[in-house]
This record gives C-alpha cells, sequence and structure tokens, in this order.
C-alpha cells in the first residue's frame, strides 16, 4: 500500500476518529510501510477508547520492538539501497543502446506524444517563470476512450447533450448549472475522460492541476485561481478541468491555523463556481480527483461540483482496446491482446502503458543481444507482467474502507455497488 492510499485513510480517519477498527487498520498499514512511531501513536489512541483490546496491546509490542530494531540497523539499510543494482527499468539508456547496435532503430519504438492527441496545439496560459495551464483544442473524443461505457452513457446524459441542446435542457428544467467531478483510481482516465469531452463539444480544453499550481505559486493561488476562470471564460465555449482538485479542497475542517491561506484559497474556488452561472458564458468545468473524501463538502453543494462521476479500472473490452492503442505503434509479432486483457485485471491504464512499454524494453534487449531487430511477443509481455502489479489495489482498499465507515450521505454509492460486485464490501 503506497503513501497516497493510507493518507487517504488518515483522511477518513480524521472524520471518523471514534472508528476503532478503522484506526486499527491504519495502524497496521503503517507497520507495514515501516511507520512504527506513527503506528504506535494511534495504537495508543485506540487504547485511550478500549483499553483491554487484546489485539492493539499485540500490535503495539510488536511495533515497539519494530521501532527499537529500526533505530539500530536504519541506518546500514538505507545505504543497501543504493547500489548500481537499484537502477529501474525505465532508465534504459536508450541512446546508448542505439550506438551500440550501431544503426538506430525502426520508428516503432519511438515514444507515443504524451496524451496520444498529437495534433492538438497547445498553448501555455500567462504567468511569470511557467505556466498557470495548459489550452489546446483536442482531437480525442470519447471514442478514443476504451471501455467504460457506463461512464459515457452518464457523461452524455448529464452533460453532453444538455449542452449541446441548451434550449431543449431548458425546457425540461435541467439546469447547466455546476460542473461534475470525475473520481476514481490514478491512470485510469480521469484527465483523458476530461479532454475527450471537450473533444466531443469542439470547445477548447483547458487544464489547471491544483498541485503544480501550489508548487510554483503558493501565496498567490487566490489570484491565479481568478486569472484560470478568467482566461477560460475568454476561450469559451471551453471546458476547464480543475485536475487533482483534492490538492487545494483538503477540507477545511482539517487545517490548522497556519493554513489560512489555503481556506482563502477554497473560498476563492467556491466564489468562482458560484460566479458561473451568473455569467452563463460558456464555461463548463470539469474536476478530477483520486481523492474525493479530502475535498471540503462545501464544493460539492448544488451549482458547484455536483454531480460525482467513478472512473474505474478499465473493464475487459477496455483493456483490450487499449493495449491495442499502445500496441498499434509497435513492431509486434503472435500478440493475443484478448490473452493479456483477461489476466490483467485490476489494471489501469497506466499500467497496461507500463506492460507494453516494458515488453517492447525487453524485446530491445533481446534486439541488442541479437544484433537484429526482434519484434515484440507474448513472451517478452509475460516476462513483463511477472514485474507489474496493478496499482488499482490501493485505492480500492482505501475506497472500501470510505464506503463502509464514511457513505452516511450515499455520495459513494456507486462504488458501493461497484465494490459489492466485486464482493470488496
Ligand atoms: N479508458 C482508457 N482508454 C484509453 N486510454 C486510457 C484509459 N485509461 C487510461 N488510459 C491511458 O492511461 C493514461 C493515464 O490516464 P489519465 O487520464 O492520466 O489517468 P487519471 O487522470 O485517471 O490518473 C492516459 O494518458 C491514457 O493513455
Ligand atoms: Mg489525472
Amino acid at each position: 500500500m503506497n503513501a497516497a492510499a493510507i493518507d487517504g485513510l488518515l483522511a477518513a480517519l480524521e472524520r471518523l476518529p471514534d472508528n476503532v477498527p478503522l484506526r486499527i487498520n491504519v495502524a497496521k498499514l503503517l507497520v507495514q510501510a515501516g511507520r512504527h512511531a506513527e503506528a504506535i501513536d494511534h495504537l495508543n489512541l485506540v487504547l485511550a477508547i478500549d483499553a483491554n483490546n487484546v489485539e492493539t496491546i499485540t500490535l503495539l509490542i510488536d511495533a515497539s520492538a519494530a521501532l527499537s530494531m529500526q533505530g539500530q540497523v536504519g541506518e546500514s539499510n538505507l545505504e543497501s539501497t543504493d547500489g548500481p543494482s537499484a537502477q529501474p527499468a525505465g532508465d534504459f539508456d536508450w541512446h546508448r543502446a542505439e550506438k551500440e547496435l550501431g544503426h538506430s532503430l525502426p520508428a516503432p519504438f519511438v515514444e507515443d506524444a504524451p496524451d496520444g492527441d498529437p495534433q492538438a496545439i497547445s498553448v501555455n496560459g500567462e504567468g511569470a517563470g511557467g505556466a498557470l495551464f495548459d489550452i489546446d483544442r483536442p482531437v480525442v473524443t470519447l471514442a478514443d476512450v476504451g471501455g467504460l461505457e457506463d461512464v459515457k452513457t452518464r457523461l452524455n446524459e448529464s452533460f453532453l447533450e444538455p449542452m449541446r441542446n441548451p434550449e431543449v435542457a431548458r425546457a425540461f428544467g435541467k439546469s447547466l448549472r455546476g460542473g461534475l467531478l470525475l473520481y476514481g483510481p490514478p491512470g485510469c482516465g480521469k484527465t483523458f475522460m476530461a479532454r475527450a469531452v471537450a473533444g466531443e463539444l469542439g470547445a477548447s480544453f483547458m487544464t489547471a492541476t491544483m498541485t503544480d499550481i501550489f508548487d510554483k505559486y503558493i501565496g498567490e493561488t487566490e489570484k491565479n485561481l481568478h486569472g484560470i476562470f478568467q482566461a477560460a471564460r475568454r476561450a469559451a465555449p471551453a471546458v476547464l478541468l480543475l485536475d487533482e482538485i483534492d490538492a487545494v479542497a483538503t477540507k477545511r475542517s482539517t487545517l490548522s491555523g497556519g493554513a489560512a491561506w489555503m481556506r482563502q484559497t477554497v473560498n476563492q474556488m467556491l466564489l468562482e463556481l458560484d460566479s458561473m452561472d451568473a455569467r452563463n458564458d460558456g464555461l463548463f468545468v470539469l474536476a478530477a480527483t483520486n481523492h474525493p473524501w479530502d475535498i471540503d463538502t462545501a464544493l460539492l453543494r448544488p451549482g458547484r461540483l455536483d454531480r460525482m462521476l467513478l472512473v474505474l479500472p478499465p473493464d475487459r473490452p477496455a483493456r483490450e482496446a487499449i493495449l491495442k492503442h499502445h500496441f498499434s505503434s509497435r513492431p509486434i509479432a503472435g500478440i493475443d491482446v484478448k490473452k493479456i486483457a483477461a489476466r490483467t485485471e485490476d489494471f489501469s491504464g497506466a499500467d497496461l502503458e507500463h506492460v507494453v512499454t516494458s515488453a517492447a524494453e525487453k524485446a530491445m534487449m533481446e534486439s541488442l543481444r541479437k544484433g537484429s531487430v526482434q519484434a515484440i511477443s507474448m513472451a517478452h509481455v509475460n516476462e513483463a507482467l511477472k514485474d507489474i502489479r496493478p496499482s488499482t489495489q490501493s485505492w480500492l482498499q482505501t475506497a472500501r474502507n470510505v464506503v463502509e465507515f464514511g457513505n452516511a450521505n450515499g455520495s459513494y454509492d456507486e462504488l458501493d455497488r461497484y465494490l459489492r460486485a466485486r464482493k470488496m464490501l
């Protein structure tokens, strides 16, 4: 389980401080992650509620022992991970490899454009020393998004159709106010889907990634947020994606006094969202997050980001489509996409891409050894699959806890149904 998933659970815990099973669970995960000191704090909190909890006492003893061990061997452990063998496969030096091979490799090995949308023309937003946002006119459409048929249907009904036919929508009383929040595990196509929505509408697409804005412009975020919304209005009709919105929308209630600027940023975002309707300006706001449970609920009220749409890991047909897409630009021989799709349940779109690039890397190594170009075969794919685990599982675990302990108002019914269908609840 990665740090982000643990963070998600910690956030859930902040809302449910008295939930003993959840806290014990968090403590266990912290122990697994080697964060023994934090685990001990949580276990002590559990004991404050339930002094005779045997499981907790046992865990506490183990964690304390592990902590003192960590103190003794911690430094030498760190050194040992630093050897030359620790170089990740992704750092493979293609240029050197090409030189050694004596000629450059055929085009199929060349990397894809970042978003698979090479015709799009990008312009960067204003702002000294870097872009505040990216704007372009995407040519990808929903047809380019593999699978996810339910999500597409709902996007069509709740967003695209009313937007294409504003008069009809108004007549039926369907408000065009408000934005849509896409949520789900990382790498499953939220950002990609938002681009496709803009592509469908022939609208400009602007992305403002909240984490970037914070990294670069701490303290100026209110002004920048306003600037982004203004620029989006000027570019109308436009779809504005507020990506990784949990960064800005971390619950106001969990912020300490030092984070006053963050609170102001949330308030500014509320202001911008509320003023959207009044100007009726052809600006449509989408937001995306991996951690909807961290979002200030004020942002989710009617007229704001009031509809949540779950973007799940690709199902089997979607996996086939994604795999095909990534193989299409590479030399392959005897690749059985159906078979790979059947073996990659829970893999995200990004994981599948990783499988293909990693198989390509293995074919490349073999080419180097043999001195001639070897196409990617199932053997390479099988090798790659040995090393790659689906990255969505820790997210699903976090989601499970949130739904189990925090779905009182029904916001996560869609997720609840999915987890039940998978027998995770
Ligand atoms: N359903 C999908 N169909 C096609 N490609 C996908 C799909 N899901 C993910 N991908 C691929 O994975 C990449 C990462 O997806 P992204 O939209 O950035 O994920 P997220 O925003 O949910 O973290 C995309 O650029 C795309 O190439
Ligand atoms: Mg994204």
